[in-house]
């Protein structure tokens, strides 16, 4: 995941983050965050118990459990790690607003923009999907089983999008 984070251009040194998830998608951005330096990670889970055994499992000050977001905080990222926008007809995960966001990030992707990432967009909000995530871990994957060898990320790439493509038709 971190260096997902890196692809998508996100430093998390001392970045505010409020995490949409708690799952396992969530569990692995939350290391990567705090490991990255996140100042500070709010989980926020449908399920809030499966929130807080995220945080008792994690631990560490950065991590807290919150209900909502903080309506006065400025939030560097918005991460979406639920599964809502893999079904056309899932609720958002979360409607945001203009001005407290500056990246909001869809672990889901799909063909084209995913309904999240475009509600971002048209808040001007710097939004991405999960793709480029996607791509990333199978690179690495590459390159743990075939050491000094550069994994080809631009047809991996290009083959992920034409695969997205095809089952969205
Ligand atoms: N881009 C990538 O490379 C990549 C990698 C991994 C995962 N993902 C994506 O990340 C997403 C989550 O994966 P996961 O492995 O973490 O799944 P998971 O362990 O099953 O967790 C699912 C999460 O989504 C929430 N959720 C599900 N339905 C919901 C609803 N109707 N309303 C609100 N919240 C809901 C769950 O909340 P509750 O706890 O309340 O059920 C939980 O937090 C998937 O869409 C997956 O495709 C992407």
């Amino acid at each position: 995941m971190g260096f997902a984070l890196e692809r998508l251009g996100f430093d998390p040194r001392g970045a505010r983050v409020l995490l949409l998830g708690a799952g396992g998608a969530a569990r692995g951005a939350v290391h990567a965050l705090l490991e990255g330096g996140a100042s500070s990670v709010e989980v926020l889970n449908r399920t809030a118990a499966r929130a807080h055994a995220l945080r008792a499992a994690v631990g560490g000050e950065a991590l807290r459990v919150v209900e909502t977001p903080d309506p006065g905080a400025a939030y560097d990222l918005v991460l979406n790690a639920t599964s809502l926008g893999l079904s056309a007809s899932d609720p958002l995960p979360l409607a945001l607003d203009r001005g407290r966001f500056a990246l909001a990030c869809d672990m889901v992707y799909s063909a084209g923009e995913t309904p999240w990432v475009r509600h971002a967009r048209s808040l001007g909000i710097r939004a991405r999907d999960g793709l480029e995530m996607l791509v990333g871990q199978a690179a690495l994957s590459l390159k743990c089983w075939f050491p000094g060898r550069a994994p080809p990320v631009e047809a991996m790439r290009a083959a992920a999008v034409e695969a997205l493509d095809t089952r969205a038709r």
